[in-house]
This record gives structure tokens, sequence and C-alpha cells, in this order.
């Protein structure tokens, strides 16, 4: 007991930092996305004038959304005159420090796609923070994890506690300050042909992590079965670290919602269209039904977790 509490005098920061149990608050599979997640019926917020939002009622009529079981689908419309609709899901709940693990199948492929898992408070936008998890372009792996803050909040360039590479540190530019996950079965093709994997976020005051369990891999029994209590401690390997040595987090990021969306072209994926895809990001939405046979979201399940 006296060499503990003299260890516990000596490192108390270990001690504070690594001993944070989890308590699950949220199980979301199944049916339970459409009432954990509003469905935001909204003009897309980043000009993308090739899809738009529907609302739940119609997403559900339409089989756009698709819930049974362990399997939850969100397509976009397979044909439309012009254009195609899609659904934006922001969570109803807020959250600061938590865990969350999406355990997801299959994510939207192709070119003119522009998936993401993102969390955010949209008001007060960069002021109260962005973190996007999962977001890319065209299907082009591997994931990248970003931070989008207001001015004075940059990250070191070390790459010491993640297996991801720094692409920008300073978190107020356009891309935010952003990590190139290893792994190609992070994104994509990649990562839906390897039958997906599990996502896991970690916020704190003190850093930020995102972890990618790719299917198949070896995976710790409490994150592969999303269990009622967690710690994250032995979790490996981390795919991004945001620390906050040169960023206040607590002061940055407010409550965040979650949002999960599948936007078709825009200031991205529309501005920024690859030679290597076909004609225009809208001729390619407008005129290729078949190419979006793919351009579908599949979550097994999303778990909440609160310290
Ligand atoms: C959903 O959207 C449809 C099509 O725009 C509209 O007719 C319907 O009233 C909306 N339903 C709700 C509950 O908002
Ligand atoms: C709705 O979508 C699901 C998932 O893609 C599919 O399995 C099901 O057959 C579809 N239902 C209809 C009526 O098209
Ligand atoms: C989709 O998510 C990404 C997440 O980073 C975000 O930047 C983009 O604005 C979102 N698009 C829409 C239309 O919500
Ligand atoms: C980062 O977290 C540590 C530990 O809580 C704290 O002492 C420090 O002030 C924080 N740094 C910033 C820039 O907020």
């Amino acid at each position: 007991m006296q060499i503990l509490k003299a260890l516990l005098f000596i490192f108390p920061l270990v001690w504070v930092t690594s001993a944070v149990t989890y308590h699950r608050t949220d199980q979301i599979i199944d049916a339970a996305f459409n009432t954990a997640f509003d469905y935001q019926a909204i003009v897309d917020p980043r000009l993308a004038t090739d899809e738009s939002y529907i609302n739940q009622t119609t997403a559900t009529s339409r089989n756009i959304t698709f819930a049974s079981s362990d399997t939850f689908i969100l397509h976009i419309t397979p044909i439309s005159p012009m254009g195609r609709d899609s659904v934006r899901m922001r969570s109803r709940k807020t959250f600061t420090s938590h865990v969350a693990i999406f355990d997801v199948r299959h994510m939207p492929v192709g070119c003119g796609t522009w998936p993401a898992i993102w969390e955010v408070k949209e008001a007060s936008w960069p002021n109260t923070g962005e973190v996007d998890l999962v977001e890319g372009v065209h299907g082009q792996a591997p994931n990248q994890a970003a931070l989008h803050t207001s001015a004075g909040c940059t990250m070191p360039s070390s790459t010491s506690g993640m297996t991801g590479t720094w692409k920008e540190t300073n978190c107020n530019t356009g891309s935010g300050c952003n990590i190139a996950f290893a792994d190609p079965r992070s994104f994509s093709a990649s990562f839906s042909n390897n039958g997906g994997g599990i996502f896991a976020f970690e916020r704190t005051d003190q850093f930020m992590k995102v972890w990618l369990f790719a299917r198949g891999s070896s995976i710790l029994p409490e994150v592969l079965n999303r269990a009622a209590t967690i710690k994250t401690d032995n979790w490996k390997p981390r795919a991004a670290y945001f620390p906050n040595t040169s960023c206040n987090i607590a002061s940055k990021f407010a409550a965040h919602n979650i949002i999960i969306n599948l936007t078709l072209c825009g200031d991205w994926a529309g501005n920024v269209y690859p030679s290597s895809c076909p004609s225009t990001c809208t001729n390619h939405v407008n005129t290729n039904p078949a190419a979006f046979k793919d351009a579908f979201w599949d979550f097994k399940a999303v778990n909440l977790y609160a310290p």
C-alpha cells in the first residue's frame, strides 16, 4: 500500500491518464439508428448540387435506409432524373469526453462519392471545432482523420504514438490538421472488400485518438464485442493521435453531434475530380446510375461510452 501511494505520488499523471474506465451509454444497432439520429432534410451545406438530403419517412419508404438485425444500410437513390437523394444523419445526443466504436461492414465506394463519419457543432463552426474520423473522396485510400478549429491550435510534427503520418499540422487551414492512415484498408474498396472493420475514437481534454481495427486482424475482445466497460490503454495500433500540446482541446471543441453523411461531388469531391474518373462529377452522377451501386454505408453497430 505504501509503495502504491509512493508510486501514485511520483507518477500522478500516468495514473490519471491511463486508468479511465468507460461505460457504455448507447448501443445503436438495427432500427435504433432511426431514433439515435435525426435525418437532416437540408440543403447541402457544402454546395453539393448533385444530391439532396431527404427526411426519414421518405428515406425509409424508398429504401434509402434499411434496418434489419445487425445491419443498417444507407444508400443513395440508384436512379433519379437529376442528381440523387442521400441521407445525412446527425446524432440527437452531443458528446465531449467519450469513446465511440463504429463497426462498419462497407463504406461508399466510387468516383464522385464523399462519405464521412465526423463530429461537429455546426452552429458556430469553426469556433466549436470539427473532428473528421472517416473521410475521403472518389474511393481514394487511405482514410484521413482531421481536426478543424479556429486559429491557435496546432499539432506537433512528431508522429510518435501513432502509425499515421501528418499531412498538415495547423488545424485552422482548409484541410484542417490531418493524418493519413498507414493502412490502406482504412478506406473505400480496400476497406469494404476486406469486410470492413472497426473505427474507434477517444476524445478527452488531453488528446484525440483514432484506431482502425481491420476485419480479420486480431482485435481485442472488448472492442470486437463492444463490451459494457472498456479501457483504451491497450488498444493497438493507434492510427491517429492529436495531443493537446499546443491546442487547448477543452476550449477549441464544444460538445459535438456525430454526423454520418454521403455527399456526391460538392466543394471537395466535385472541385477535385481526378482525370481517372469518367466525365465531370455532375455528369457522372446524373448519367451513370450503375456506377453508384457500391455507394452505400453498412453499419453493424455504433456504441458510445462515457468516462
Ligand atoms: C418528408 O419529405 C417529403 C418530401 O419532401 C414531404 O412530403 C413530407 O411531408 C416530409 N415528412 C416529414 C415528416 O417531414
Ligand atoms: C432494401 O435494401 C436492402 C439493403 O440493400 C435490400 O436487402 C432489400 O432487398 C431492399 N428492399 C427492397 C424492397 O428493395
Ligand atoms: C460530409 O462530411 C464531411 C466531414 O468532414 C464534411 O466536411 C462535409 O461538409 C459533409 N458534407 C455535408 C454535405 O454534410
Ligand atoms: C494539455 O493537458 C494537460 C494535462 O491536462 C494540461 O496540463 C495542459 O495545460 C494542456 N495543454 C493545453 C495547451 O491546453
